[in-house]
């Protein structure tokens, strides 16, 4: 008798393990708001990630955002001073997924700035694993853009800018 529903049972295991791999996949655009606990939460393969862009630059001028990957661009965008903007999306299965963003804004200069890698943002051992990744922009010369937490409970880690393309 077991010998006869074996089968089934490997077949149930290929169809719910492929479920499970996929289900992540799905574009879920109107899920409310990530509650704060769910920021170390995204690393699963082909997580969604929200990337948020803060505008703290120290002038209060406006600030101009042109972000890139290899498939998509999102435009220029323009953030009033501490206003926010940010995108979804979803990591590829290769994990090669990259955002490249250029900074403007009056007084400010030119920037570059990789605002999304999988080494970093989504890796155990990069920096924490977010699934909203907020990033304030200009705060500080010495620390232009630093990756921060909604409920403040991790420390902001700190980077400088980029080469440019
Ligand atoms: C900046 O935005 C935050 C969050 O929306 C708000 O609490 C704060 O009062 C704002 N600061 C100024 C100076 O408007």
């Amino acid at each position: 008798m077991s010998f006869i529903n074996k089968p089934h049972v490997i077949l149930l295991f290929i169809i719910s393990s492929t479920f499970i791999l996929f289900v992540p996949a799905l574009d879920l655009s109107n899920v409310p708001a990530e509650s704060p606990t769910s920021d170390e939460d995204g690393f699963l393969p082909l997580a969604g990630k929200h990337v948020v862009i803060c505008n703290k630059v120290k002038n209060r001028e406006t600030l101009n955002v042109h972000c890139r990957s290899s498939e998509d661009d999102l435009g220029l965008i323009h953030i009033p001073w501490n206003h926010t903007w940010g995108f979804r999306f979803h990591v590829n299965i290769w994990k090669s997924t990259k955002f490249h963003c250029h900074f403007t804004w009056l007084g400010g200069g030119s920037h570059y700035f990789t605002i999304f890698k999988v080494s970093r943002d989504d890796s155990i051992i990069g920096y924490n694993v977010c699934k909203e990744c907020i990033w304030e922009v200009g705060r500080n010369d010495e620390n232009p853009i630093c990756r921060v937490s909604r409920d403040k409970s991790i420390l902001p880690h700190c980077f400088q800018w980029e080469e440019g393309p």
